[in-house]
């Protein structure tokens, strides 16, 4: 479905409501960069069973509108928080983001915190950018504005998978139809987000980490030390699996999502 907030249309799935027979707790799942909602296919289909899924493509993503130049995190946030007021979705929901999408489960927490009331935090990271990598983030939104995509799965799905994995074709025809000023919005918003790390123990609620144990973007270490930060968090490494954990190993990561809700 097409939801039209204040300044863009995001396509979104709604799925499992409560009519269908879930508890009609809500899962909102956040995709990554430069990705779009179906990175979630296999999580809405387990989890629209028991819960009502929703699972948006962020603006400049997908099949949602386009705007240029800078979406911070705040924005998409924001965005997000719309996207559930029109949905008539009130009280707290689960937010279940990946990378990027962590990045923004960070901001709805901070920004509304009475929407968010359990996390799941997917290979993502607290920390902000250095001023390195920023720059790479600058350089790589004038490329892509300026030659569009193309090449740029080349250099980014090894990097996203483990070694082996079967999801790069996938992966890489996502990416490779993702939309330049969508892509360079986001990279400079990425650029600009908070620093969360220093706020990880203000977060009360309870919150899973799932990672890749082979995620070369946010390695298990750097996500170890921040659920030990989180108060009441749980951690769950995935074998076999890159930053994309949930596409690339989607039973393993159901099942430790689904303990974690049942505990
Ligand atoms: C992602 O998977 O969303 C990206 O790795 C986020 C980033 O570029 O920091």
């Amino acid at each position: 479905m097409e939801i039209q907030l204040s300044d863009v249309s995001l396509h979104c799935l709604d799925t499992g409501t409560p009519d269908s027979g879930s508890t009609g707790e809500t899962i909102l799942f956040v995709h990554g960069f430069p990705l779009d909602h179906t990175m979630w296919s296999a999580q809405t289909a387990e989890f629209s069973k028991t819960h009502r899924c929703i699972a948006p493509d962020l603006r400049g993503f997908g099949a949602s509108g386009v705007t240029a130049g800078t979406v911070t995190m705040s924005q998409f946030a924001d965005d997000l928080n719309e996207l559930l007021q029109q949905l008539g979705i009130d009280g707290p929901i689960i937010v279940c983001g990946l990378s990027m999408g962590g990045y923004i489960a960070f901001e709805l927490w901070n920004r509304h915190p009475n929407r968010v009331g359990r996390l799941v935090l997917c290979d993502t990271r607290a920390k902000s950018d250095s001023t390195e990598v920023a720059r790479g983030r600058a350089i790589m939104a004038n490329q892509v504005e300026q030659n569009g995509m193309s090449g740029v799965s080349d250099g980014m799905v090894p990097k996203l998978i483990a070694a082996g994995s079967g999801v790069a074709k996938g992966i890489t025809d996502v990416i490779d139809s993702a939309d330049p000023n969508g892509v360079a919005a986001a990279q400079r918003g990425m650029a600009k987000r908070e620093d969360f790390t220093e706020r990880l123990s203000e977060i009360s609620i309870p919150t899973l980490v799932v990672c890749g144990e082979q995620d070369v973007i946010t390695p298990i270490e750097e996500m170890r030390s921040m659920t030990d930060a989180v108060f009441k968090s749980v951690f769950a490494v995935i074998p076999e699996a890159g930053h994309l954990a949930p596409l690339e190993q989607p039973a393993k990561v159901n099942e430790a999502v689904r303990a974690w809700l049942n505990s």
